[in-house]
C-alpha cells in the first residue's frame, strides 16, 4: 500500500465481540502507511473505546453525526470525500440491514450513503443470524450494488455456535483491501475455467454418495483470477458458498454433469483448473423410490461404475487445448502420488494438498501447497486459500506464459 500517495482509509466499526479484531486491522493498515480514520457506531463503544482507537490509528475517533466539534474537524460529508475506501468490520446484521434499505441514522449508515469510495465489507455475527433469508437477502443485494463482502469464515464463534459468521481475520481483510486498492487489470481477455466443490452421485432420490468438499479453494482461485479482469468461468458442485464478483458461475451436482460443461468450456478458454473433488465412481443404478431398509438381510451392496476423468479428457483434447492445471488431494506420499497424477493424466501442472493435516485442505479456510509442473516444483506455505490463491494464480500464469512461449 505504500505507493507515492498514501492511501485514506476510513474503518468503519459496529457493534460485535468482533470489534476487538480491528485494532489489528489498523495497526496493519498504518503499517502499511495508509492513513486511517475511524469511525464507531454507538454499539461498537460498547467493545471497543475511542482512545484505544484514536492512538492505534493516529487520528480523533467519529462517533456521533451530530458532535458539532467532531464536524468542525473533519464533517461527515468531507470525511466520506476524504476516503480512498471504507472497510465495515466487524459489520452487524443490524448494520447489513440498515446500509441494504439506505438508512442514514447514524454516523457510519449516513458515510456510507455520501461516499463515492468502494466500500468493504467484514459480516460478523451468530451462525443462525447469517443463515437466516432475510440477512442473505441483504448480502446478495448489497453484493450485487458493488459493495465486497469479505468472509465470513466458518467456525466456533464466542457464543459457542459453530457456523458461518465469524469475522475474517485482519490479514485477510488488509489483503482484500490491498488488492482492491492496488488492483491490476492484467488479465483482461484471459479465459479461465475452474472446477470447485464437491460432486454428489446419486444412490436414490433421497441419498447419493459425496466428500468434504467445500469448495472454498475453487472459490477463491476463481475470485482471485476475476479481480485481475479475467473471464472466469467457475463450475460448481454443491455448495452454499456466494458467487465471488465478476465470476460466471455454473452449478451442476453429479461429476458427468461436470464433465459436460467442463468439456464444453475447457476448448473456448485458454486455461482449465481442475479443483473439484470429483467422485471417482458413481451407482451404476439409481433406484427411482426411495430404497427401503431390508429385515432380511445386514448388507446392502451398491455397484459402483467409474465415472469419466474430466481433468484428464480436458488434458487429452486435440484441439484447442487449454493449459491444464489439476489438484491432487493426497494422505501418504503426496508429492510422489502428485507427480504420477502429471505424467498420468497428461497435466501442464499439479497442485498436491496433503488432505491428512489437520486445518488445511477440506472445508478449512487455509491450505498449503506443493506445486509440480514437468520442469521443476515450488511449495506455497499454508495460509488463508484467498491469500494461496493469489499467490497460485501468479504462478500459473509464469508457466502458462512459459508454455506459449515454446508453442
Ligand atoms: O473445496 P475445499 O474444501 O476448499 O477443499 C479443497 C480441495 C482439498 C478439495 C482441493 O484443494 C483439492 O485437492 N481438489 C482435488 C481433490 C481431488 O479430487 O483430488 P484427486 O487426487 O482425487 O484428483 C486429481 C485431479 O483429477 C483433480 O484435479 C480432480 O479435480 C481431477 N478429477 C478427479 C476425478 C475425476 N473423475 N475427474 C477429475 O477431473
Amino acid at each position: 500500500m505504500a505507493d507515492k500517495q498514501k492511501k485514506r482509509i476510513v474503518v468503519g466499526i459496529t457493534g460485535g465481540i468482533a470489534a476487538y479484531k480491528s485494532i489489528e486491522l489498523i495497526r496493519l493498515l498504518r503499517k502499511a502507511q495508509a492513513e486511517v480514520r475511524v469511525v464507531l457506531t454507538p454499539a461498537a463503544e460498547a467493545f471497543v473505546t475511542p482512545l484505544t482507537l484514536q492512538a492505534i490509528s493516529g487520528n480523533a475517533v467519529s462517533t456521533s453525526l451530530l458532535d458539532p466539534q467532531a464536524e468542525l474537524a473533519m464533517g461527515h460529508i468531507e470525511l466520506a470525500k476524504w476516503a480512498d475506501c471504507v472497510v465495515i468490520a466487524p459489520a452487524s446484521a443490524d448494520f447489513i440491514a440498515r446500509l441494504t434499505v439506505g438508512m442514514a441514522n447514524d454516523l457510519l449508515s449516513t458515510l456510507c450513503l455520501a461516499t463515492a469510495a468502494p466500500i468493504l465489507l467484514a459480516p460478523a455475527m451468530n451462525q443462525q443470524m447469517f443463515a437466516q433469508t432475510i440477512t442473505q437477502a441483504n448480502l446478495t443485494q448489497l453484493s450485487a450494488r458493488g459493495i465486497q463482502l469479505i468472509g465470513p469464515a466458518t467456525g466456533e464463534q464466542a457464543c459457542g455456535d459453530i457456523g458461518a459468521g465469524r469475522m475474517s481475520e485482519p490479514e485477510e481483510i488488509f489483503s482484500a483491501l490491498q488488492q482492491r486498492l492496488l488492483q491490476k487489470q492484467d488479465l483482461v481477455g484471459l479465459g479461465v475455467v475452474i472446477t470447485a466443490g464437491p460432486t454428489r452421485e446419486a444412490i436414490d432420490p433421497v441419498r447419493y454418495i459425496s466428500n468434504h468438499s467445500s469448495g472454498k479453494m475453487g472459490f477463491a482461485i476463481a475470485q482471485a483470477f476475476a479481480e485481475r479482469g479475467a473471464k472466469v468461468s467457475l463450475i460448481a458442485g454443491p455448495t452454499t458458498l456466494p458467487t465471488p464478483r465478476n465470476v460466471h458461475r455454473i452449478d451442476v451436482e453429479s461429476a458427468q454433469q461436470m464433465w459436460q460443461q467442463s468439456l464444453t468450456l475447457a476448448c473456448q478458454n485458454q486455461i482449465f483448473i481442475g479443483c473439484a473433488a470429483v467422485a471417482d465412481y458413481r451407482v451404476e443404478q439409481v433406484a427411482n423410490q426411495k430404497i427401503k431398509k431390508s429385515d432380511d438381510s445386514n448388507e446392502m451392496i451398491l455397484k459402483l461404475v467409474k465415472n469419466p476423468d474430466i481433468i484428464a479428457d480436458v488434458a487429452n483434447l486435440s484441439q484447442h487445448r487449454p493449459f491444464t492445471v489439476g489438484f491432487a488431494a493426497e494422505t501418504q506420499q503426496v508429492a510422489e502420488y502428485a507427480q504420477s497424477k502429471l505424467q498420468g493424466k497428461k497435466l501442464d501442472m499439479i497442485c498436491a494438498n496433503d488432505v491428512s493435516a489437520q486445518g488445511q485442505g477440506f472445508n478449512a479456510e487455509q491450505n498449503a501447497l506443493h506445486l509440480f509442473w514437468h520442469t521443476g516444483n515450488k511449495q506455497l506455505a499454508l495460509n488463508h486459500k484467498n491469500i494461496l490463491a493469489k499467490q497460485l494464480v501468479n504462478e500459473i500464469l509464469q508457466q502458462y506464459q512459459q508454455s506459449q512461449i515454446k508453442e
